[in-house]
C-alpha cells in the first residue's frame, strides 16, 4: 500500500483536467445495448475504469484502453452474470443491469458492497425497472432481473433524498430499447446523465429532455455503435479549485466546463477566490484571507456532495464559523476526525458540520477513508505547518488521474512512499 507524504506548499501555473470518471462509467455500461463496436475518448486512466473494463469483458465485450481511449466490440460469447468480486468494490457497475436486461432479456448483478459514506440503497433503480415491466427479486446478494419485454411508462424517480444520479442511468439505458415512450419524472440533472444521454443518441436512441426533472424516451428496436469523447471531470476541476482557494495560489484550470461548475465557482468567490473564465479556462487566485460560509450539498445544479469534504478543508482556514450541511449522504464526514487530528476545529451533528476556522493546522499522520475525503487530506496537507503523511491513498487511485504528477508539476511538496 502506498502513503502521501505532502509539505506546507504554493502553487503556480496550469492544469489540465482528465475526462470524468462518472460520465466514462455509465457511457462503458451503455456498450452492453449493442454488438456493434464504440470508441469512446477522454477515458480516464483510473481503477475504477479497470474494474468496468473488467466487468465488461465478463459479460462478453472485447475492450483495447490506449491513451484514454476505449475500443469496446462485442465477442461471440456473451453472458448477463456481473459478479460479486467485481461489482462489490464499485457502485456504478449496478448500471449493467438496465442494458443488460434491455439487450439480453434477462441479469444476475452483485448488489453493489457497503460504502463508507453512508448507506447507499438501490431501491429506485429496482422500482424503475420494474416499472417499465421487468420482474425483479433479490436473491442471496443478487438482484436477478427477467424481461421478456420492456414497456414504456411514466415513472417517477424520486426518493429521499432526491433524485439518483446512477438509477436515472439506469432506467434511461433500459427506456432506449423498450417499446413506446418512458417519461422518467425527478431524473437527475447531472452532466453526466446529459453525456449518458448524447452517447444514446450517437447509438440512435431518441431522447428529449435530458438536463432537466423530465426525460422523455422513445423506445427503438437497437442501437449501433458510436464514437464518443466524455465530458471534462467537474470534480476534478473543483478540487482544483478548491487546492488554490486552500493554499492563496494561482492556478489555470484547462478543459473544464466553467458552466457544469457555477455553484462551486460562486462559493469559491464568496470564500475569497479571484475566479475569472477564458474560454476552457478556469484562472482561480487564492487569497491569504478566507472567509467563513454556510455550504448545502444538493442535486445538480446546486452544490456538489463530491466536494464536501475539499471545501471543508479550506473552511477550516477561513477565519469564523462556516456551516456545512450535507443533504445527499448525511453521514460522509468521514474526513471530519482526520482533519480534526490535524488540528482543525470541526463538530459534527448529524448531517451538520460546524468549522470553527483560522485556528491553524498542523501536520499529522492521517487515513484516508474514501475518494473525496482523501483528496481533502492532500489539501490540508498541502497547507499544514510541517509534514502530513497520508495513509490508504488506494481511495485517489480509484478517482483522480495522476493527481500526484499534476499537483508537483504545478509546484507541491508532495510524495508517493510505501506504506
Ligand atoms: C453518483 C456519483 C457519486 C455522487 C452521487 C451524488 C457516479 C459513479 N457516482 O452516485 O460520485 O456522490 O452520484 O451526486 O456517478 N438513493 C436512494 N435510492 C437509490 C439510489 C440512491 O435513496 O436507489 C439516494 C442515495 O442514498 C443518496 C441520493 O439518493 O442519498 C443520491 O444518490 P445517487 O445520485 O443515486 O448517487 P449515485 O448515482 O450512486
Amino acid at each position: 500500500m502506498d502513503k502521501f507524504v505532502v509539505y506546507k506548499s504554493t502553487l503556480k501555473g496550469e492544469v489540465e483536467i482528465s475526462g470524468s470518471k462518472n460520465s466514462a462509467l455509465p457511457i462503458m455500461a451503455a456498450t452492453l445495448l449493442t454488438d456493434q463496436e464504440c470508441r469512446i475518448a477522454g477515458v480516464p486512466d483510473l481503477a475504477d475504469i479497470r474494474t468496468m473494463i473488467r466487468i465488461l469483458e465478463s459479460l462478453g465485450k472485447e475492450i483495447v484502453f490506449d491513451g484514454n481511449v476505449l475500443f469496446v466490440k462485442a465477442k461471440k460469447k456473451k453472458t448477463h452474470v456481473a459478479p460479486y468480486r467485481l461489482v462489490r468494490t464499485m457502485r456504478a457497475s449496478f448500471c449493467v443491469l438496465g442494458p443488460l436486461l434491455a439487450r439480453r432479456k434477462k441479469a444476475k448483478v452483485s448488489l453493489p458492497g457497503g460504502c463508507v459514506i453512508g448507506a447507499r440503497p438501490v431501491d429506485l433503480h429496482i422500482k424503475g425497472l420494474q416499472e417499465l415491466g421487468a420482474h425483479l427479486i433479490v436473491q442471496k446478494g443478487y438482484c436477478i432481473a427477467e424481461a421478456n419485454i420492456l414497456r414504456g411508462n411514466h415513472i417517477f424517480l424520486g426518493g429521499t433524498f432526491g433524485s439518483s444520479v446512477l438509477a436515472t442511468a439506469n432506467v434511461l439505458m433500459a427506456a432506449t430499447l423498450a417499446k413506446g415512450e418512458t417519461v422518467i419524472e425527478y431524473a437527475a440533472c447531472e452532466p453526466e446523465v446529459v453525456d449518458l444521454a448524447l452517447f444514446l443518441k450517437k447509438m440512435g436512441a431518441v431522447i428529449e429532455g435530458e438536463g432537466t426533472p423530465l426525460i422523455r424516451v422513445r423506445g427503438v428496436s437497437s442501437l449501433s455503435g458510436a464514437e464518443f469523447k466524455v465530458i471534462a471531470d467537474r470534480i476534478e476541476a473543483g478540487t482544483f479549485i478548491a487546492v488554490a482557494l486552500a493554499t492563496s495560489s494561482n492556478i489555470i484550470i484547462k478543459g473544464a466546463n466553467h458552466s457544469h461548475l457555477t455553484s462551486v465557482i460562486e462559493t469559491a468567490k464568496k470564500i475569497g477566490a479571484d475566479i475569472t473564465i477564458e474560454g476552457s479556462k478556469i484562472k482561480v487566485k487564492g487569497k491569504s484571507l478566507l472567509k467563513p460560509v454556510n455550504i448545502v450539498t444538493l442535486s445538480y445544479p446546486g452544490f456538489p456532495t463530491d466536494l464536501q469534504a475539499q471545501f471543508m478543508s479550506c473552511l477550516c482556514i477561513a477565519k469564523g464559523l462556516s456551516l456545512i450541511t450535507e443533504k445527499i449522504y448525511p453521514d460522509r464526514f468521514m474526513h471530519v476526525a482526520e482533519l480534526n487530528r490535524m488540528g482543525a476545529r470541526i463538530q459534527r451533528n448529524g448531517p451538520y458540520a460546524i468549522i470553527d476556522g483560522g485556528g491553524g493546522i498542523f501536520g499529522a499522520e492521517v487515513m484516508a477513508s474514501d475518494l473525496r475525503a482523501s483528496a481533502a487530506l492532500v489539501i490540508a496537507g498541502l497547507v499544514a505547518e510541517g509534514k502530513t503523511e497520508i495513509l490508504r491513498i488506494y481511495h485517489l487511485d480509484r478517482g483522480y488521474e495522476k493527481l500526484e504528477e499534476k499537483l508537483k508539476k504545478l509546484g507541491a511538496k508532495i510524495k508517493r512512499e510505501k506504506q
